[in-house]
């Protein structure tokens, strides 16, 4: 081989080697680097604090109150945070069966529901129990009377006592109603319809101070609605626009 020749060849396996190098170390750091994931399956949702003291309320103990936070919401904002992260490595795998990414979908569903429902919930307690005129206006304009509302709301309640589920005063954007529904668990609610009020049924709303007489709960609850904070709702929930 001519000097010339060999100074050509060895400059091109350096080079050659040299790009070698950069691919492996490429493919290495694309290794390395974790796969990008949806902010979705890395969302932490906090757990959001009582927005009234639970010493205050009436007919409503503090222990039953802060248990329900702390032990049903609270239970519900973890799993709901461990359920995004699972089902994000979930889809990554392409052997996951379907039955199994249901499963867990299912559980969102539910988790997701039963996390706003519980904000929701909270959100609307803690106030004197009496609804302005302006709000008993709106409302009336739908049931006819504000009378007719609350009978509606309470028989809903009534009717889940014993068993579980919501009654929500909810705003329909498809209907353009206020309207209230029965929910029997965390994944029944019409859709396009944002909770204005939301009243929790499940037992553990008032097994502690009531045992099972949920009609004393539903009074208790009734008179512990913070209105101000369920007409700043429907007050948000009208300049949102629907189809
Ligand atoms: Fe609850």
């Amino acid at each position: 081989m001519e000097r010339r020749e060999f100074i050509t060849a060895t400059a091109g396996a350096s080079l050659w080697l040299l790009g070698t190098a950069k691919t492996a170390n490429a493919e290495e750091k694309v290794l390395a680097t974790p796969k990008i994931k949806g902010k979705i399956f890395e969302l932490e949702h906090k757990l959001k604090p009582l927005p009234f003291n639970p010493t205050k309320l009436q007919g409503l103990s503090e222990k039953m109150i802060q248990s329900h936070w702390e032990n049903n919401y609270g239970g519900s904002v973890k799993t709901l945070n461990g359920l995004r992260k699972r089902i994000g490595e979930a889809i990554e795998d392409k052997d996951t069966s379907p039955y199994i990414l249901n499963g867990l979908k299912r559980e969102h569903l539910l988790r997701t529901g039963s996390v706003i429902l519980h904000e929701v919930y909270f959100g609307n307690l803690g106030g004197s129990g009496k609804c302005g005129t302006d709000l008993q206006n709106k409302i009336s304009s739908d049931f006819g009377s504000f009378e007719n509302w609350q009978n509606e709301f309470k028989k809903i309640a009534q009717g889940l006592g014993g068993g579980s589920g919501w009654v929500i005063l909810g705003y329909n954007y498809h209907f353009k109603t206020i309207e209230n529904y029965w929910s029997w668990d965390h994944m029944h609610s019409p859709p396009a319809t944002v909770p204005l009020l939301a009243m929790d049924m499940y037992e553990h709303s008032y097994q502690m101070d009531y045992g099972a007489a949920a009609a004393k709960y539903i009074d208790a609850f009734i008179q512990n609605i913070n209105w101000e904070i369920v007409e700043a709702r429907l007050e948000r929930a009208l300049k949102l626009k629907w189809i």
